[in-house]
């Protein structure tokens, strides 16, 4: 059955943008403050384009496009045709990346709906995952991330791996969405490119004291405050609360030796 043509479809025609999901990003954007003058965007799931317009509308710096289908040139924006999924595409775009990193990851990518709701979701999960391991591989610390789901069972592991990865995470219906469709927007800001992840467990000796009375203990220069201990006290720690530059972890057990 053909989709009812809505008001953000007339108004991408008019605008010039390839896609009414071009004021979603838009619209992302204005609220989540994803992407900055001169970052570099990488949009994984971006044909035909029109995330890639408004990335570069805003960016002006290095936009890179990938997608299963032939992305018609977009001025200014590389492109690369393949597999998000595969290692080939993930090298191939490695190699435009170059060394510098990049600031922002975005995802609209969807799966061929089969009108399986369970099949379409685990589709979707599966893009979605390998979205953010690319993200992890090339963000630079501070970097944020924007990606699309089809909700389902799987969201809310999904939703939990992004929180151990940034700073502020937000789970986002846009208004450009349609109102009776299933699908949600993860932003992920300020990715935490620290030495502890959310929920790890470490064994480790308090060395000191904060001003406010916590313990403290570095792993590999990075500070972790733990309540309740004193200087010299072996504990099993749970991280809690990881911040770009320091986390929160909580006593699981008091070590008497290691
Ligand atoms: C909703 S469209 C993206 C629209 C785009 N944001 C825009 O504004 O023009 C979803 C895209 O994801 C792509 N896609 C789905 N699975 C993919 C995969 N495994 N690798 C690369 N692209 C994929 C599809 O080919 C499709 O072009």
């Amino acid at each position: 059955m053909a989709r009812k043509k809505d008001r953000f479809y007339w108004l991408a025609k008019d605008e010039g943008y390839r896609s009414r999901a071009a004021y979603k990003l838009l619209q992302i954007n204005n609220r989540f403050h994803v992407i900055k003058k001169n970052d570099t965007v990488v949009d994984l799931g971006a044909a035909p384009g029109g995330w890639l317009q408004v990335a570069k509308d805003i960016s002006d710096g290095k936009v890179v496009g990938v997608d299963l289908q032939r992305i018609k040139p977009v001025e200014g924006v590389e492109t690369v045709k393949g597999d998000m999924t595969s290692d080939r595409t993930i090298s191939k775009t490695l190699k435009i990346i170059g060394d510098e990193g990049v600031d922002v990851v975005i995802s609209d990518a969807a799966p061929n709906l089969s009108g399986n709701w369970n099949l379409d979701h685990a589709r979707s999960i599966d893009l979605v995952e390998s979205a953010l391991e690319f993200a992890k591989q090339v963000l630079k610390p501070g970097g944020n991330f924007v990606v699309k789901v089809f909700q389902g069972d799987m969201f809310n592991d999904f939703l939990d791996k992004v929180k151990t990865n940034f700073a502020y995470v937000k789970a986002h219906e846009p208004r450009a969405s349609r109102s009776q469709s299933a699908e949600i927007y993860v932003i992920g800001r300020d990715f935490l490119k620290t030495p502890v992840k959310k929920n790890e467990e470490h064994d480790v000796e308090i060395t000191s004291l904060g001003s406010g009375g916590d313990g403290t203990v570095t792993i590999n220069g990075f500070v972790i405050f733990v309540k309740d201990v004193n200087i010299g006290d072996r504990v099993k720690i749970r991280i809690k609360d990881v911040k770009p530059s320091f986390a929160f972890a909580d006593v699981v057990e008091y070590l008497t030796k290691f």
